[in-house]
Formats: structure tokens, sequence, C-alpha cells
């Protein structure tokens, strides 16, 4: 595999666990310095460094929680601070709550748009600032879901998020195109990894949605790391203001039961 993020650092989100880690590994085995990030699992952080030094890799971990302002701000000075730069931002961390439409709490419909999409929005528009001031170029891949596209029910408020996503990175892609930054979305399917522990343990729902999926299993981690990895590079220079989707077929088989 060439390296071909040397010299680029890049910052991703949630990158304690799940689709976050691997992109992290993925990123820093091509090259990248990497930025962990997490809110609350700092095990889990020191294990996605632990398995990029391994592999003769750089990264630094900065806790913050995306759902701050001030923290997301912190993310991107403290990047700057100890790596003088910042090329890529994967805006990896999400969430999702599970409730009948009609039992959604406030502070649960917060929970989920404040990390899944006002997060995004504002830790993005600090990375923006210091490319605009450093007069530098970016990439900037919104972790999304099938379901920015496909309906979830019991998962409103995760899909309003994921909705609101596509048109951000679609108008972000417009707005920042004349700086040199693209902006595209990954939008994974059913990929096993702890957001969706509960069905993972819950075999009758699990088999039903395996009979969704054309390619008949669940995504790995890596399946969408390998795409990070390919938007984060100088061979997607041209892409921007769309969104991948990475889910074994399960969005083009809608089909009547
Ligand atoms: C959700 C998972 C779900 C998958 C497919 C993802 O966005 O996080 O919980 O299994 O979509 O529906």
């Amino acid at each position: 595999m060439p390296s071909c993020l040397t010299s680029k650092v890049a910052i991703v989100t949630g990158s304690s666990s799940g689709i976050g880690q691997a992109i992290a590994i993925r990123l820093a085995s091509e090259g990248a310095t990497v930025v962990i990030n997490y809110r609350s699992g700092s095990d889990g952080a020191d294990e996605t460094r632990a398995s990029i030094e391994a592999a003769g890799g750089k990264a630094i971990i900065v806790q913050a929680d995306v759902a701050k302002t001030s923290d997301t701000q912190k993310l991107i000075d403290d990047t700057y601070s100890q790596l003088g730069r910042c090329d890529i931002l994967i805006n990896n961390a999400g969430i999702e709550k599970k409730a009948a439409f009609w039992d959604v709490t406030e502070a649960d419909y917060d929970t989920v748009l404040d990390i899944n999409l006002r997060g995004v929005f504002f830790l993005t528009q600090s990375f923006v600032r210091k490319l605009r001031d450093t007069k530098t170029t970016g990439r900037i891949i919104n972790i999304s879901s099938v379901h920015e596209d496909l309906v979830f029910p019991n998962f409103a408020s995760y899909c309003a998020a994921k909705g609101g996503i596509r048109m951000l990175m679609r108008n972000l892609a417009v707005e920042l195109g004349p700086l040199g930054i693209t902006v595209n979305n990954i939008a994974p399917g059913a990929i096993s990894t702890p957001i969706n522990k509960s069905l993972l343990e819950d075999k009758p729902k699990l088999n039903a949605l395996l009979a969704n999926i054309p390619l008949g299993r669940l995504g790995t981690t890596d399946d969408v790391a390998s795409l990070a990895a390919f938007l984060a590079s100088d061979e997607a220079a041209y892409i921007t203001g769309s969104t991948y989707v990475v889910d074994g077929g399960l969005l083009r088989n809608y089909h009547e039961q």
C-alpha cells in the first residue's frame, strides 16, 4: 500500500471505537498523522493509538465532546499547536437513541442532534476557518448513514440529524469548493460496531436484517475505512458533493413483503 497520506494530518472524531477507530488506524497506515478524538472512552482512544504506533504510525489523542462548541474549537487549536496543520477532517462521532416518535424526550433529541449534526456543523466551521486563514486546501468526510436517505422507524431524531448532514454536505461542497476544500459523505449500512450492539445480540432481528442485505453479511469497519482512505487521498481530488453508500446493497433492496 503506497503511503499516499504522508505529511497530512487528519482528525477523526469518535475514534475510540467502531468505524472511527478503523478509519484512524487506516489513515495512519497510509502515512497520515492522526488526531484521535474521544468524548468519554479514553481506554478505546489509548487502544487506537497503541494499534497505530505498533504499526509504525503517528497519532495524538485529544479529548473533546463535539456537542460543545468550546470543545470543538479546542480540538482544532490543540491539533494546530501540537502538529502545526490539519488537512483532513473525518466527522465520525455519532449516537442513536431508539424510541417511538411520541416517546422521544427533549433530552434525547438534544443529545442526538447535538452530537450528530450540531457537532459536525461547528467543528467543520472551526476547521474551515483555519484552512481559510492559512490558505490551505482540505478534505471533509462525514460518516453519515443509509438513514440520511432511508427511513428508520423509531429513530426519528437520528434520521433528522443524518438528513441534515446530507444537505449540509451538499451546501458546503458548493460554498467551500472555491477554497479547494472537498466535502463528501460516507453512508454506512449495517456495520458491526458498538452502536448497534443490542441489534447484534437479538438473533431474530439480526436475521431479518441480514435477509435484506443482498451481499448477505454485515459490513465491517474496514469496509468503511477503505473508502474513507480513498476519499482522503489525492486520487479523490475532483470528488465533492456526494454521498457514497457502503451497505452491501441494503438501500437498493426495497421489496414488498
Ligand atoms: C445504524 C444502525 C443500523 C444501520 C442499518 C445505521 O446507521 O446506526 O443501527 O443497523 O444503520 O439500518
